[in-house]
């Protein structure tokens, strides 16, 4: 095992709005059954936002993560801010989390890698910290993608909810720590949500670019699933391998994976590919659905809270998801 100046956790935080859809409320909008969701997803409940905005969960998150960290939302460097589902296209959700924080003077960065948000943001809080110049920086992921979800569509509505998590990251020398983030753009229609369409009194009537994407009318978030799992069951064992061979230990030596909860028989065929059992794979998938960037730190809350993951243990982290993209950070927690 290679040690190497990584990052300590040195707090966590989650906000779930209190809005809970079973999968008997899907029956009665959808023509969907609990057997079907339970069993091609493992699915029960999500938590759906109830008019609550996306920033309001993240600084929630962030604000419980602070107060584990046990410092003030002026010590912070930077807050970089995970989310495919903002609120404004500006101000940034970052800035309106920093607001709420009641903080100021320091920068603060959204960034889009849909369901890999909060593994490229692990990365850049990382490399951000390297440079010394701040101490603390704050990672939330916050999605609402209820938002975005077509309510008619059975085999998208059914998979996804809202959520917030968030870590203080602080720099620690001396520590297992490594990361790999990829992205493969050519899979960009798989997974996407169109944003505002560039409508102005100059423009021709006709569109004359190709988007080469799925329906460029609709805001809905569309999702080729078949492709999806199919990159997802690939793209999940690779990164996590490519971040552990960085880190000089084997997969089996991780005491937990924390993976994006998209589908459990994504993750079972993932776990037998890498040659991780079961039980060390975090799972909260059966409460929240697919969370997309807070999905992982949202599983790891869990983990942590439950006593499941410890102080000192190796976890990883692995996220894949729209872009296409991928990515994975192994650490001591
Ligand atoms: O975070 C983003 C990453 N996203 C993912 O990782 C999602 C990856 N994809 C998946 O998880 C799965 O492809 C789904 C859960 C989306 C779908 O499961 P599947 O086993 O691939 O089902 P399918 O698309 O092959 O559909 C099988 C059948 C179809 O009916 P027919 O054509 O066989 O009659 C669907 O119309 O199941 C039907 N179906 C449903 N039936 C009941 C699709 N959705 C539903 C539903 N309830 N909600």
């Amino acid at each position: 095992m290679k040690r190497t100046t990584g990052v300590k956790i040195k707090g966590i935080g989650r906000c779930v709005p209190e809005l809970v859809a079973t999968n008997e409320d899907y029956a009665k909008i959808v023509d969907t059954s609990d057997e079907w969701i339970t069993q091609r997803t493992g699915i029960k409940t999500r938590h759906i936002s109830n008019g609550e905005p996306n920033f309001f969960l993240g600084a929630k998150a962030a604000k419980e993560a602070l107060a584990e960290a046990g410092i003030s939302a002026d010590e912070l460097g930077l807050i970089i801010c995970a989310t495919c589902t903002p609120d404004y296209y500006t101000p940034s959700e970052a800035c309106l989390i920093q607001r709420e924080l009641g903080a100021a003077g320091f920068p603060c960065i959204d960034i889009n890698c849909a369901c890999s948000g909060f593994v490229y943001g692990v990365d850049m809080a990382r490399r951000y910290l390297a440079c010394d110049d701040m101490k603390y920086v704050l990672v939330v992921a916050t999605e609402e993608l209820s938002k975005f979800v077509d309510y008619e569509d059975r085999s998208t509505c059914i998979l996804f909810g809202d959520a917030a998590a968030a870590v203080v990251l602080e720099k620690q020398d001396d520590t297992l720590f490594s990361s790999f983030t990829a992205a493969d753009g050519s899979g960009a229609p798989f997974l996407a949500a169109r944003a505002l369409l560039t409508i102005n009194p100059f423009r021709a009537e006709e569109d004359t670019y190709d988007m080469r994407m799925p329906e460029p009318h609709r805001h809905y978030l569309l999702q080729e699933g078949k492709e999806v799992y199919k990159f997802a069951t690939n793209a999940l064992p690779l990164a996590v391998s490519k971040a552990c061979e960085k880190a000089e230990i084997a997969p089996a030596e991780l005491d937990a994976v924390i993976p994006h909860q998209a589908n459990v028989r994504i993750i079972e065929t993932a776990a037998k590919k890498l040659g991780v059992s079961m039980d060390k794979m975090v799972l909260n998938i059966r409460d929240y659905g697919n969370t997309s960037s807070a999905s992982i730190p949202n599983a790891f809350y869990d983990g942590v809270k439950s006593g499941r993951i410890k102080r000192g243990d190796k976890v990883c982290f692995v996220g894949f998801g729209g872009g296409l993209t991928y990515g994975a950070v192994v650490l001591e927690y």
